[in-house]
């Protein structure tokens, strides 16, 4: 069987432990294990703009013995020049493992039932399950473990951020509070898996319209873009709407006095963040940055690990 990790949940939540300890583990010694001596190539495809994935897969491949390999997602233009199965089938055949950031989860499940090797969802409009893995990788430096805590995102609860936190936190046995306006709350079906994973272990998951009462005791508190790629036509109408959820010192101020702060990165300072606030004690932005490259480096060699030898004719 192939493995692929298309959503938080592909993991379980002792495969996401797994994951996040072999994460530590090579960032303490980057060079320990080179699953794509060779080097074999993993294909890194970007329909939409990107910095930290794309620079830190390629790296992480590099270090892992492996060749990057770029396609342009510009000429590539998959689902329009030929489908999503063809090019999963043709890729299949060259490189070792494909890591892919587009729109629909719809394209991504695609290309993993035609690809015949680990398909990676390096951010699609609903889920960014890497950025989850750097993320979770940060908190449990900070504050030495994951179950537990409470973790309250902020802003666009619709968001593919905010859906990979309810499931990856409740996966981790987090208390998951997602908090945004009427209209940008979570997909009811994701809410409800999250839920149900989190029963399991011990977390919790909600969605609160009230900035305050989300943040309200919180341990790790988390925004990200009001405006995701993809939905810039929105800005505007957004803009009123969000304004109670920007993370100010001042909303920050409820959260426990020990709280850490997470941004994926790109932000907007003065908008959904205080320059205070990402540039202050409590963020550890940077921090979680770097993260991108061990936890992906860790899930690339897991998947790896996992998977039924034999490729295609
Ligand atoms: N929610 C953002 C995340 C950017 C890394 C977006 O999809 O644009």
């Amino acid at each position: 069987m192939t493995r692929h990790f298309l959503r938080d949940d592909d993991l379980t939540p002792s495969e996401q432990a797994e994951v996040l300890a072999l994460a530590a583990e090579l960032k303490a010694s980057r060079h320990a294990v080179r699953p794509f001596e060779g080097p074999q190539a993993v294909a890194l495809i970007f329909d939409k703009p990107t910095l930290r994935t794309q620079a830190s897969f390629a790296a992480g491949v590099a270090e892992l013995g492996g060749y990057p390999m770029l396609v342009d997602g510009n000429l590539a233009r998959i689902g329009t020049r030929e489908s999503v199965a063809d090019v999963a089938r043709v890729l299949g055949r060259m490189v070792s493992a494909v890591v892919w950031r587009t729109f629909g989860q719809e394209r991504l499940e695609e290309m993993a039932a035609h690809a015949g090797v680990p398909v990676v969802n390096a951010l699609t409009d609903e889920f960014h399950p890497c950025q989850l893995l750097a993320d979770l990788l940060t908190v449990q430096e900070a504050k030495g473990g994951l179950a537990g805590l409470t973790v309250a995102f902020l802003g666009d609860a619709a968001s593919n951020m905010s859906h990979s936190f309810l499931l990856a936190g409740a996966t981790a046995g987090m208390h998951v509070r997602v908090s945004g306006p009427d209209g940008f709350g979570p997909d009811p079906v994701v809410l409800a898996r999250a839920a149900d994973v989190a029963g399991s272990t011990g977390g919790s998951t909600t969605y609160e319209r009230d900035a305050v009462a989300a943040v309200r005791g919180a341990d790790v508190v988390v925004t990200d873009t009001w405006v995701s790629m993809g939905k810039e036509d929105e800005a505007e109408a957004r803009s009123r709407p969000f304004r109670p959820y920007a993370l100010t010192t001042e909303l920050l101020g409820h959260a426990d006095p020990e709280a850490v702060v997470l941004h994926c990165l790109p932000a907007y300072r003065g908008v959904e963040i205080e320059a205070d606030v990402i540039d202050g004690p409590r963020s550890l932005v940077w921090q979680e940055a770097g993260n991108r490259l061990h936890a992906q480096k860790a899930l690339l060699t897991w998947l790896m690990a996992h998977q039924d030898g034999g490729g295609p004719a």
